[in-house]
């Protein structure tokens, strides 16, 4: 089956088995490595990309459900300064992700910020909820999420 979607903004077609599982085909056929493959069971979290703005787990999704679907893995939004925030604020509060959760850390911050530009303790806790992470400390990530809140609100408008 030839499946076309947007890529990171671009428009790309692949010839695959409907069912294959799409963290494959982003991290075989497009070398997007940033896109982790942990449980494959739709429970940890590392696979996180955007389908149509909505953050679901890779490793769960069939490349067909992406048909002319709009995808953004953590390369793409790499480029913006949403991401910029993201990254300073984590490097503020000393929060460290690893090469492994970086990426999910990162797309699920900036899932929440969409939502909520002001997010209480709990309301970071439970975002981060999704992603299993038993080698750092959550308080230094709930940090990192406040700084970069912050840092997007000030370049949004200027205020804090
Ligand atoms: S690898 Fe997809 S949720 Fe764990
Ligand atoms: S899994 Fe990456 S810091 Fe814990």
């Amino acid at each position: 089956m030839k499946i076309s979607f947007t890529l990171n903004g671009k428009e790309v077609t692949v010839e695959s088995p409907p069912y294959a599982r799409f963290i494959h085909i982003l991290r075989e056929r497009f070398g997007l490595l940033g896109t982790k493959e942990g449980c494959l069971q739709g429970k940890c979290g590392f696979c996180f990309i955007f389908l149509n703005a909505e953050l679901v787990p890779a490793c769960m999704l069939p490349v067909f459900s992406a048909f002319r679907g709009n995808v953004t893995t953590i390369e793409g939004f790499r480029s913006t300064p949403e991401f910029s925030d993201i990254e300073k604020g984590f490097l503020q509060a000393g929060a460290n992700p690893c090469g492994f959760c970086s990426s999910a850390k990162i797309l699920t911050t900036h899932k929440l910020l969409e939502e909520n530009p002001s997010p209480s303790e709990a309301q970071i806790r439970k975002a981060l909820s999704g992603i299993i992470c038993r080698c750092t400390s959550y308080s230094c990530l709930v940090e990192g999420v406040k700084a970069a809140a912050l840092n997007r609100r000030q370049r949004d408008h200027g205020s804090r």
